[in-house]
């Protein structure tokens, strides 16, 4: 009996090794943890249940019958995130470069059907070489069922990605269809293909981290949504991460303790709106101030800078924002914009998340580019997500509300259930110089006439309560009781119940 059990940690120890000691140093000296010490930093302390720890490929070319690591380059299983279960699988660099086999795909597969079928997250740590070269095919097929099983499981249960090494080829699409995609600085990229293949293809020169590293998919390509600077920062912040989400969709997002009273009043907000409407201030402050404990995710942080999307928590709730943000091209609406906010505003719908909409737009950017770029299309994404989201939500108008991006910004209109507007609220189809520029054409050589015309407009539109008096607006607010109206609003909204027809799927201009 004593052999017996001897052999089962005999073996788990080879098992543990991964690719052998050499490769698990080659791995520290490039400052990477390995797929286990990654998988320790993530989970609580001793919750890591480990399956198929002694899967086997099953390739017999080139030899790799006699070249065996138990557990085939993955380690999967599950375990919790400040006692909240999770699924996790973490390829291990040190077994054939992380390379996918069609085992090595069957046991990532197994981990996501039972995120799905016991409603838990599934983590992926990408770590790879790619498709297992010696595999061919197969290993491509394997790939595949990974791709379906992320679609399945979309809007199921969050799907988050950390990419913590090579993540190149086919192989960028699975964590493309994930909820989240975090990245580590300098040791992590992404890309279709390579350097090489570039060159070779365009003639352009380009180094593998300014093709697909971390700052190019945080900053131009939007691919991933927050980049790090080493394995332990990334995996704390995933940590962080899912204590802000519902394990499924069939569940409510967490309510956690909070240390923050819910009528505080902050005078400072009575004088964040500028006196000039064309002075920026920072709506990042706003967040923070109205959120428990001043504590704002922030989400793509680094794109479309002109929009804010993250996750706070409002009396311990989570509560998805989104904002506009006047520092940054005066807060207006562009195709980034546009794409970034409103895959926030279906994921938050998909998983019950209430979202909590701060507005100050002067509309959508003007311009060839954005035209021929699509921003009707893209611009229709934000409104569609907004229109179809049957979560509550609370939208609040800081200062402009103009034209079209009105509308767009979880109006009224668009099933808004609390509709707030600050006094400084300026709700309009376009600002006034704009608007006295169109109506009084004829007297534009008159500065003096036009500056009155100015005047009027202002004092008739440049307000909220044309809105208030249609009922557009629930209610004009202080700004300094923006935290209290808002916990109500949401409170108030705890049971709400709201369904779109039967379909089987909705088209959104993609
Ligand atoms: C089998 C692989 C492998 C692969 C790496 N290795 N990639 N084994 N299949 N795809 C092995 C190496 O042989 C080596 O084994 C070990 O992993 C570490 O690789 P190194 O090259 O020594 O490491 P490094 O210098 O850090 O380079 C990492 C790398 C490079 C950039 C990932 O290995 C590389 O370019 N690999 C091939 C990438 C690739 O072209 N993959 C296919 C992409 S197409 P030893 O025994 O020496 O430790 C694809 C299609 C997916 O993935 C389609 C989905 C639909």
């Amino acid at each position: 009996m004593q052999t017996i059990l001897q052999e089962l940690e005999a073996r788990r120890d080879v098992a543990r090794l991964g690719g052998g000691q050499r490769r698990i140093d080659s791995q520290h000296a490039k400052g990477k943890l390995t797929a286990r010490e990654r998988i320790e930093v993530l989970l609580d302390e001793g919750s890591f249940e480990e399956f198929d720890m002694f899967k086997a490929h099953r390739c017999t070319e080139f030899g790799m019958e006699k070249n065996q690591h138990p557990g085939d380059g993955v380690v999967t299983g599950w375990g919790t995130i400040n006692g909240r279960m999770v699924y996790v699988y973490s390829q291990d660099f040190t077994v054939f470069g992380g390379s996918l086999s069609e085992t090595h795909a069957e046991k990532i597969c197994k981990v996501q059907k039972m995120a799905v079928r016991n409603g838990a997250p599934i983590i992926g740590i990408s770590d790879s070489g790619g498709a297992r070269i010696q595999e061919g095919v197969a290993s491509l097929a394997g790939y595949a069922d990974v791709f379906q099983n992320n679609v399945l499981a979309s809007g199921v249960v969050p799907q988050i990605s950390v990419i913590m090494g090579p993540c190149a080829g086919g192989a960028v699409y699975s964590p493309a269809m994930t909820d989240f995609i975090f990245m580590v600085r300098d040791s992590s990229y992404m890309f279709v293909t390579g350097p090489d293949v570039v060159k070779t293809v365009t003639n352009e020169q380009v180094t593998a981290e300014e093709l697909g590293g971390a700052k190019t998919h945080t900053s131009k390509s939007s691919v991933a949504d927050a980049a790090f600077e080493n394995d332990m920062e990334a995996l704390m912040e995933v940590r962080r991460l899912v204590d802000f989400l519902p394990l499924n969709n069939r569940e409510k997002p967490p309510v956690r303790p909070f240390f923050d009273e819910v009528s505080r009043a902050e005078s400072s907000l009575d004088s964040l709106v500028p006196e000039n409407p064309n002075t920026p201030y920072d709506m990042k402050e706003l967040i923070t101030k109205l959120a428990d404990e001043g504590d704002f995710y922030e989400i793509q942080a680094d794109y479309a800078k002109n929009i804010l999307t993250g996750f706070v928590r409002m009396e311990g709730s989570t509560v998805g924002v989104v904002a506009n943000q006047p520092m940054v091209l005066a807060g207006c609406l562009d195709i980034d914009s546009s794409r970034k906010a409103a895959r926030f505003v279906r994921f938050c719908d998909a998983f019950e998340i209430p979202i909590l909409t701060l507005v100050d737009v002067p509309g959508f950017l003007p311009g060839t580019s954005q035209e021929y770029g699509g921003v009707i299309k893209h611009g229709a994404k934000l409104l569609f997500a907004y229109g179809e989201a049957t979560v509550p939500k609370v939208t609040v108008i800081t200062r402009k509300a103009y034209g079209g991006a009105y509308d767009v910004m979880s109006s009224k209109h668009l099933r808004g259930d609390f509709n707030y507007a600050w006094p400084t609220a300026e709700i309009a189809v376009m600002g006034a110089k704009g608007a006295v520029e169109i109506l009084y054409r004829s007297e534009l050589g008159d500065p003096e006439k036009i500056a009155e015309r100015v005047a009027d407009y202002e004092k008739r539109f440049a307000n909220p309560f044309v809105a208030a008096e249609r009922g557009f607006i629930d209610e004009v607010i202080m700004p300094k009781n923006t935290r209290v109206r808002v916990c109500r609003a949401f409170a108030s909204l705890r049971g709400k119940k709201l369904e779109n027809p039967w379909k089987k799927h909705d088209n959104i201009p993609l």
